[in-house]
């Protein structure tokens, strides 16, 4: 399978000359410089006061649920559609995950249905702990009325924004809104130290007590207490250097992906029953990936047609994410909504968004695409599927 899917983002040039620097300052370990200053110049480019450089996107959501306390018989809301790892750490917590399904216009989760369901909740007298909101594909969900809610109902608001570094809401970073947001530097995201994320905050406190738990929660004093459960979550100083090597490619890697997209969208806007993601008018995305929906009654071949083409010419492209409330892990659990996520799963693909991909390998992405265009109509003579 080719690589062009998603492939690892480019290095800046800078990685080699910070990471040269960590080795010249003989800080490989944990902590160090490197980790500082990467932890400094994130918390400058997002606009947040604080944050901590950890192993994962996904520690960062675990430290912020420990932190504010929540743990088994609390129920936290989170976006259904999404990658598992938005909702994992509830589960690490031993509390529930009650899922909330998105909107048409950004594919985010839904301010009616969150509305709807901390009403509820409230008549009931149980509230949930928190709200872990996630910005799908690089686009910020509607933060002013999910903002709102929050505070209304004064429920925590977690933003996991693992793809969205880079996108905006009315100019202002995600992540930036709620208590705490988290980011993700996985191989495959918009920005990248192999693995890796970053817990950010205003609050103080939040953040050092999460930078505490990340090393194994080692109380101050000369000897080793503990007084905690402790993880060992922190960003080791090497990794720090290549991110800050990759921070300052963030801006032209936008410009990339923003690029990719809209050469998809010139070359295949014009087909019936494709849709791109639409780019709600609060915001800028940073188009990590490019995703679209496709009509099979009026593109006249579904979006598993299209796939296997692709995979047929050894090119990879994915279905979305598959919402948590249909996930066998999650069976059981109370979901508010939920159609248009499942739509979104059944007819959505995400084409290759690599910045890697050549014109010539876009070129025949898009020609594989406008073949299937009325295939499956041609295939079963006249029947439309
Ligand atoms: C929406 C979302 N949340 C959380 C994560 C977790 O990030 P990480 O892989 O750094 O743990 C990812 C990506 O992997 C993601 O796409």
């Amino acid at each position: 399978m080719s690589c062009i899917y998603l492939s690892p983002p480019h290095m800046s040039g800078q990685e080699q000359v910070f990471l040269q620097e960590a080795f010249e300052s003989n800080y490989i370990a944990p902590l160090g410089p490197q980790v500082d200053a990467f932890e400094q110049e994130f918390a400058e480019k997002t606009g947040a006061e604080y944050a901590v450089a950890l192993s994962s996107g996904t520690a960062a959501i675990h430290l912020a649920l420990i932190h504010l306390g929540i743990g088994p018989g609390d129920e936290v809301l989170v976006s259904t559609f999404t990658f598992a790892a938005s909702a994992n750490p509830v589960l690490y917590q031993g509390a529930r995950p009650v899922f909330i399904d998105s909107e048409a216009e950004s594919w985010n989760m839904d301010p009616a249905l969150l509305a709807e369901t901390l009403e509820r909740k409230a008549k009931k007298g149980k509230l949930p702990r928190a709200v872990i909101l996630v910005h799908l594909y690089g686009q910020c969900a509607d933060m002013d009325s999910i903002v709102r809610l929050c505070e209304k109902y004064e429920v925590a608001l977690v933003e996991d924004a693992a793809e969205a570094l880079g996108a905006s809401y009315r100019g202002d970073s995600p992540g930036t809104f709620g208590r705490a947001g988290i980011f993700s530097f996985n191989g495959n995201k918009i920005i990248t130290t192999s693995g890796g994320g970053m817990l950010v905050s205003d609050d103080r406190e939040l953040i050092e007590h999460a930078r505490k738990l990340s090393t194994q929660a080692r109380d101050p004093a000369p000897h080793y207490q503990h007084s905690e459960t402790g993880y060992n979550y922190r960003m080791s100083n090497l990794l720090a250097a290549i991110g800050r090597g990759q921070l300052q490619a963030l801006d032209e890697r936008v410009r990339q992906k923003r690029k990719i997209f809209e050469y998809y969208h010139t070359a295949l806007g014009d087909l019936p029953g494709i849709t791109f993601m639409p780019e709600a008018p609060w915001g800028r995305h940073n188009r990590w990936l490019t995703t679209m929906t496709v009509d099979p009654e009026k593109f006249g071949a579904d979006r598993e047609d299209i796939r296997l083409a692709l995979e047929a010419e050894n090119i990879e492209s994915r279905p979305l994410w598959k919402p948590m409330h249909m996930q066998p892990l999650f069976k059981g659990c109370e979901v508010a909504g939920g159609m248009v996520s499942e739509e979104l799963f059944e007819n959505g693909l995400c084409l290759p968004s690599g910045t890697a991909m050549t014109h010539m390998d876009m070129e025949k992405i898009v020609e594989i695409v406008r073949q299937q265009a009325g295939s499956a109509r041609l295939q079963h003579a006249g029947t439309p599927k």
